[in-house]
């Protein structure tokens, strides 16, 4: 058994971020995405992992990931040329798939269960495919199913505008080396891709061993702002401790959970846990509030934040108008006088300049 994850594509869709680099590596939590898959294969007893990269985020991928000595897997880089579909890097994947059953699992995706109970049911039943569903309120965003009364599945469709249900294709898949044909015999779609929904439809129209779990517990596709923030929060309620590894002065005031990280300091600052503080920050007359990550080397100061994902290198002065909700990139600098009693939201790609005056 192997594991294919896919962290190539576009990430259009959180554009600023995305213009410079993967959507795979934004930190929820202070850890990339991409490793909460890995991070779960591994636990599912699986370390022969390829991962599908892109041109123009491939080498960061890499360079952050390494060779998967972390993770205790042995990670091979697969480059993808063209986003030309999930499908398509299964496709140029088959000399490191080989005959091997694998897991497929969407880069951009989080899952809060474990892999074991459906790599059992796939492996039991010895399926061709067997694939993840959950209700959601808005279908048209997904690969749809359509189950029959006996819970087979009959019909998969990719982002249906007028969907026969509420069940999204979450991004985890379970494959037998039979998918390869399958894929051989699609063609691609409207949108110009090839969709591993039109092969896992294809194994069904050729009388192929096709299941579906349902999956119990939170899934993140984290295609955009909002869906960063809520894995953001997710993963601080379920999975943060405190720890002090930095410098909390006398005149700060700690609440909560809270994690500092190696050569942090915080400085006359109220903290109101869940929050997460990376390494070498610089924190001083601010407040941050709950659900809050800040990666490591940002500096705050002066400001009041909550519910928001700082990434590593951005400085923020000044501003006494709480920031919500908002995603903020690498190395932005965010300045503000003077004081003006209002919230303010943000997504903020890499490099920006902000002073609102
Ligand atoms: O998140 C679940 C959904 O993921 C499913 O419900 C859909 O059926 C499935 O098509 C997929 O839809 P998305 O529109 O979210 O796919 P996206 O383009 O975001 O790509 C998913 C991941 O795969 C992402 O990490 C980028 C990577 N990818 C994508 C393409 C198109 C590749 O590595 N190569 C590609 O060619």
């Amino acid at each position: 058994m192997k594991a294919l994850i896919l962290s190539g594509g576009k990430g259009t869709r959180l554009r600023p971020l995305t213009y410079t680099g993967a959507k795979q590596l934004v930190p929820v939590a202070n850890k990339p995405i991409l490793w909460y898959c890995i991070e779960s294969i591994v636990a599912a007893g699986i370390t022969d992992i390829g991962i599908v990269i892109s041109p123009e985020t491939g080498e960061e991928v890499k360079s952050k990931t390494g060779n998967g000595d972390r993770f205790g897997a042995n990670i091979t880089y697969i480059l993808q040329d063209t986003p030309s579909g999930l499908a398509h890097a299964v496709k140029i994947s088959q000399l490191f798939l080989g005959d091997d059953s694998f897991i497929m699992f969407l880069g951009d995706n989080l899952i809060e269960s474990e892999l074991n109970k459906f790599l059992a049911n796939f492996q039991q039943k010895r399926l061709d495919a067997l694939i993840l569903l959950s209700q959601v309120a808005d279908p048209t965003a997904f690969g749809v199913a359509t189950i029959d009364l006996e819970g087979r599945v009959i019909r998969l469709i990719e982002k249906p505008k007028q969907p026969e249900s509420n069940l999204a294709l979450v991004g985890v898949y379970f494959f037998k080396n039979t998918i390869h044909s399958a894929i051989a015999n699609i063609a691609p779609s409207a949108r110009g891709e090839l969709e591993i929904t039109d092969a896992i439809q294809q194994l069904i129209d050729t009388n192929q061993k096709v299941e579906a779990d349902e999956l119990e517990g939170w899934w993140l596709d984290t295609g955009k702002k909002d869906d960063i923030l809520a894995a953001n929060q997710i993963v601080l309620d379920a999975r943060l401790k405190s720890q002090n590894l930095g410098d909390i002065d006398s005149d700060s005031n700690i609440s909560g959970r809270v994690e500092v990280g190696l050569s942090s300091k915080v400085i006359s600052c109220k903290i109101r846990g869940p929050v997460i503080i990376g390494e070498n920050c610089h924190l001083e007359h601010a407040y941050i509030g709950p659900y809050t990550s800040i990666s490591d080397r940002v500096t705050i100061i002066d400001t009041d934040i909550e519910h928001s994902v700082i990434l590593c290198d951005t400085k923020i002065t000044g501003i006494h108008q709480r920031i919500v909700d908002s995603v903020i990139g690498q190395r932005v600098s965010m300045k503000v006088s003077p004081k003006r009693p209002q919230a303010l939201r943000f997504l903020v790609g890499d490099d920006s300049q902000l002073e609102i005056m």
